[in-house]
């Protein structure tokens, strides 16, 4: 008898997921079928960016003419037309775009609502730095045809499903649709997504942290407090911990993902131009909060859960702490003990 199997691929793990809830409709099926296309096509474009100089793609025309569209647009057009006809949306957001983009009313009957960054890390591409894709699925919630604000203005709590694709030394698709967190790498000779990693748990607690410490001096107190605790040696919680940090929340999360420890984006107070911090609730907190809780980690904005935090603006910021569930936890007691001080509660010693 032979008894071999060939790899899991993606659209295998995504159609049994399915078929152990007869309730599914087939649609989630599709929809991140289609954004594994779409980010195969991204991916494509992706390895060819350190091309286009060699190639005298630099001017606004390419050799045929063509105006030649920096990659966040490319990535942002190429998702936009992997979703507007599926007839699984009723409504998306990207953040390229201002307004939620409306499906054409032939195709938008659809039962889900969804959330893009379409080029997550862009400032690294000409230094050929790996950069992602991240998106959030919801449940349509809005009466009728078509969708409205409503349906995109959802706590993370309400995800359906979310994931992001990291375009490094290979192309990995990580999701979750509420049964754990996967991870499928793109096999280039098949063109297919195989299952590389299967159920991802974070560890508890990791020795990295990982932050834009170029932002320190307009940190509130608590996150400046923290960031000199995990610097102080204490070789029984393994301090001081080691600091990485790529600028691409993308592949930052996928590493605090599966070495554990703690990424941030603090709130900041720099020209008072971040007081939110700089990521953007919808499309990459959400997501990413989702995955990391997914995997028995934690995701703060230092005062509670991204999961609850309930949007009032599509392109609203939140400050974001997200990794190990020990490391976050000690993070929020920073801010807890800090904010007790300057309400004039018990105050605790800040560096211990
Ligand atoms: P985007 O390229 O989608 O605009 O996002 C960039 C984000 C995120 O990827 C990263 O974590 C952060 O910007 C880095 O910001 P700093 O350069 O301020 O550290
Ligand atoms: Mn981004
Ligand atoms: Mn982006």
């Amino acid at each position: 008898m032979v008894d071999k199997k060939i790899g899991m691929t993606l659209t295998r793990h995504i159609y049994e997921g399915e078929r152990e809830h007869p309730d599914a409709t087939g649609e989630l099926t599709g929809i991140l079928n289609q954004i594994a296309l779409a980010s195969k096509i991204v991916s494509r474009e992706v390895s060819k960016a350190g091309l286009a100089q060699i190639l005298g793609f630099t001017g606004r025309e390419n050799v045929q003419g063509e105006n030649v569209r920096k990659l966040d647009v490319f990535a942002n057009d190429v998702f936009v037309a992997a979703f507007n006809h599926l007839g699984h949306f009723c409504i998306m957001l990207s953040e390229e775009v201002p307004e939620p983009i409306e499906i054409p009313e032939r195709y938008s009957g659809g039962q889900y609502a969804i959330c893009f960054d379409p080029l997550d890390g862009s400032s690294n591409i000409d230094a050929n730095v790996s950069v992602g894709s991240i998106f959030g699925i919801y449940h349509k919630i809005s009466p009728g045809q078509g969708g409205t604000k409503e349906d995109l203005l959802q706590p993370g709590r309400a995800l359906a499903a979310a994931g992001y694709v990291v375009y490094g030394s290979s192309t990995m698709l990580v999701m979750s649709a509420g049964h754990g967190v996967h991870g499928f790498t793109l096999d280039p000779s098949v063109g297919e997504f195989l299952e590389s990693h299967h159920n991802i748990r974070i560890p508890e607690r990791g020795t990295i942290y990982s932050a834009n410490e170029g932002n320190y001096p307009y940190w509130s107190e608590a996150v400046r407090g923290y960031i000199s605790y995990v610097k102080q040696p204490d070789s029984a919680s393994g301090r001081p911990y080691s600091s990485r940090y790529i600028g691409s929340m993308v592949a930052d999360v996928h590493r605090t993902l599966l070495y554990g420890g703690i990424f941030m984006y603090p709130a900041d107070t720099k020209n008072l131009a971040k007081p939110h911090g700089k990521l953007r609730l919808l499309y990459e907190c959400a997501p990413m909060a989702y995955l990391i809780e997914q995997a028995g980690g934690a995701a703060s904005t230092g005062t509670g859960p991204v999961l609850d935090v309930v949007p009032t603006e599509i392109h609203q910021r939140v400050p974001f702490f997200a990794g190990s569930r020990e490391n976050v936890e000690e993070l929020e007691s920073f801010i807890a003990r800090y904010d007790d001080a300057r309400t004039g509660k018990a105050v605790g010693s800040s560096n211990e």
